[in-house]
């Protein structure tokens, strides 16, 4: 397989033109606001619950509380006291057992982020509400052929997922490789961004936020701004990153360390791509390799430009314009010194990934997201698929178990939308596919005014779920359909 070039990685996550410029609107930490946020402190992961014997049995509490975050206490939401919640590892074939406690003053439920599992019953089911006050006891049998990787946790309560998710409340969930690969360290890295005002308290979001969808102006890694942490050269990290940002897309970077990409959401490529860039749609993850090479390196993250309403109504920066400096944020220092560490072993051999290019399509679908103007209720845009606002009442497609669909997503909007369907990965087809090699994702990217193909096989599970923009604030507008397998 050729390797990758920086071209073929931008288009990678479907990805148009990319930019430094400024995409959303600007909730930001206020920066007259004190204390400040504390940065440079030791990298602090999650902390990590592991199955045993077949099975993890976990409580997730969700609740408002004064919460580390950036080295200070915020009145924000988190699972079982932190930002992000633990971490939890699991392998496939197992069970994932985990009883939601609702301590906030308004619904919640859970979703397990792209885990292929049943979204039935008490599955990954997003229909379900666990009211104030409330338990609710989750589910979820991974097959024995689950892929690895790493996936995450997060609220789906339509309407205030935006909201919940921006306040603290995700988590990581990791399904281990078959045939673990040896590393010096594991580090699960959990980017969000977030608002804290004056008195400490999340930031509230505008009707103009939440039309571009919010990005707040701190950038964290595990609740943690610009941690750091240390390596000898010559050994090999392995990094997964998570992109829980409501709205923002990461394009990352680590300059001066070899990058080599295993694969992205649940998707793994035969052999690791080299990377120099690294662009994350808000629900993407990436499994990373890193090779730590002398010095000092700062994982940083640039702007991507990815349109927006404020942009069409022409009082917000056009895309491709900068508005921003070209040096980036720091998400994290990595200080690599010391003795040169043993060549690390081999990798184990991968899988070569399902490829539906050559199956029969039992049925194609075109698949519209809009953005509208004016028609409604309180001078909200309408965020649309298929022309439909969300409603969890209605079945808008219906797919036969066992068969292979060819969907063309399709935005007539003038900015991106990450579109992410539950349970069933898709594979993207065509231009927008990396190379030769299958290119799996959950969330896919879907540049302004254009279309992108995926395939997916319904296999497995039957029932209803959703697909909808990942960018939060645009769901909980109603960029969301509901889909049943039968
Ligand atoms: Cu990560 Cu339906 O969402
Ligand atoms: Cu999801
Ligand atoms: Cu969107």
């Amino acid at each position: 397989m050729r390797p990758i070039s920086r071209r073929q990685l931008l288009l990678l996550g479907g990805l148009g033109a990319a930019s430094t410029a400024a995409g959303g609107a600007g909730l930001i930490w206020s920066l007259s606001s004190r204390p400040a946020p504390a940065t440079g402190s030791q990298f602090i992961q999650p902390d990590e619950l592991r199955s045993e014997g077949g099975q993890l049995q976990v409580r997730l509490e969700a609740a408002p509380g004064r919460l580390q975050l950036a080295g200070r206490e915020v009145s924000a939401l988190g699972y079982n006291g932190g930002i992000p919640g633990p971490t939890l590892r699991v392998k496939a074939g197992d069970t994932l057992k985990i009883t939601l406690t609702n301590s906030l003053s308004q619904p919640t439920n859970l979703h397990v982020h792209g885990l292929h599992v049943s979204p039935e019953n008490n599955g990954d089911n997003v229909f379900v509400a666990v009211g104030p006050g409330t338990s609710f006891d989750y589910e979820y049998r991974l097959p024995e052929n689950h892929s690895p990787g790493l996936f995450w946790y997060h609220p789906h309560h339509h309407g205030i997922v935006a909201d919940q998710v921006f306040a603290g409340l995700f988590g990581a969930i990791i399904v281990e490789d078959p045939e673990p690969i040896q590393a010096s360290a594991e580090r699960v890295l959990v980017v969000s961004d977030t608002a804290v005002d004056g008195s400490g308290s999340i930031g509230a979001a505008s009707a103009m936020d939440r039309m571009a969808g919010r990005e707040g102006g701190l950038l964290l890694v595990n609740g943690q701004s610009n941690p750091q942490f240390s390596a000898a050269p010559g050994q090999r990290e392995r990094w997964r990153i998570v992109n829980a940002c409501v709205a923002r897309y990461l394009m990352l970077r680590l300059d001066g360390q070899k990058l080599q990409l295993l694969g992205r959401d649940s998707g793994r490529f035969e052999k690791p791509q080299d990377v120099d860039e690294l662009i994350l749609t808000p629900g993407n993850r990436a499994d990373l390799l890193v090779t730590p090479a002398m010095g000092d390196s700062i994982l940083r993250t640039f702007r991507y430009n990815r349109g927006s309403m404020a942009g069409m109504m022409g009082v917000g920066p056009a895309p491709g314009s900068a508005t921003e400096g070209t040096e980036g944020t720091a998400l994290a220092t990595f200080r690599v010194s010391g003795e040169s560490a043993a060549a690390p072993p081999a990798l184990p051999s991968q899988l070569a990934p399902a490829d539906l290019r050559e199956s029969a399509v039992a049925a194609r679908r075109q698949i519209t997201l809009s953005a509208g103007m004016g028609m409604g209720g309180g001078g909200m845009m309408r965020f649309t698929i298929n022309g439909r606002e969300f409603d969890a009442a209605r079945t808008d497609t219906t797919a036969a178990a066992g068969t292979v669909e060819e969907w063309t997503l399709v935005n007539t909007s003038p900015m991106d939308h990450p579109f992410h369907l539950h349970v069933w990965p898709m594979q993207v087809i065509g231009d927008d596919a990396t190379g030769s090699s299958p290119d799996w994702r959950d969330v896919v990217n879907l540049p302004a005014n254009r279309q992108v193909k995926v395939r997916v096989a319904f296999a497995d599970f039957r029932g209803r779920s959703a697909y909808h923009c990942h960018i939060l604030d645009h769901e909980d507008l109603g960029m969301m359909g509901v889909i049943e397998v039968r």
